[in-house]
């Protein structure tokens, strides 16, 4: 069903709010695994930036739609333990490009092509976070 605009708004101000709980949920991640294992901290560190890039994207086409990008933030997943660690964030760019699929067909049925195509960018980049963190699982 295609939402309305005020709709479509609060969906978008959701995924804004799971981008700051990505860049929160990495760099923590980040600074549990790094130097210990510097190599995969590294890379966590690489997606921490994607996930901030992503915010302030969304963030502007909230504004640009005549909404107001939100500042609340839900709490971000952490364990001591390196590959659950993994897991929740894998489990996370899974929620991720399910919701950046839909929000595409969403943005589509509102006539809005030019947002559908920034969120396909963005649903690449979050298909190749899953797929380094699956490569990050098994190796
Ligand atoms: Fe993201
Ligand atoms: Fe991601």
């Amino acid at each position: 069903m295609t939402p309305s605009l005020e709709e479509f708004i609060t969906l978008l101000n959701r995924d804004l709010r799971l981008e700051y709980m990505a860049v929160i949920q990495y760099t923590q991640h980040f600074g549990m695994l790094n130097p210990r294992a510097a190599a995969l901290g590294e890379q966590l560190q690489n997606l921490a930036g994607d996930e901030l890039a992503h915010a302030l994207i969304l963030a502007e086409q909230i504004r640009l739609l005549g909404g107001r990008p939100d500042v609340h933030t839900p709490r971000a997943r952490t364990s001591d333990d390196p590959l659950t660690l993994l897991g929740q964030d894998r489990r996370g760019e899974q929620d991720a490009i399910a919701r950046y699929q839909s929000r595409i067909f969403q943005a589509e049925a509102l006539g809005l092509d030019s947002l559908a195509q920034i969120l396909r960018h963005i649903l690449a980049i979050e298909e190749r976070h899953l797929e380094l963190l699956d490569s990050l699982i098994s190796s």
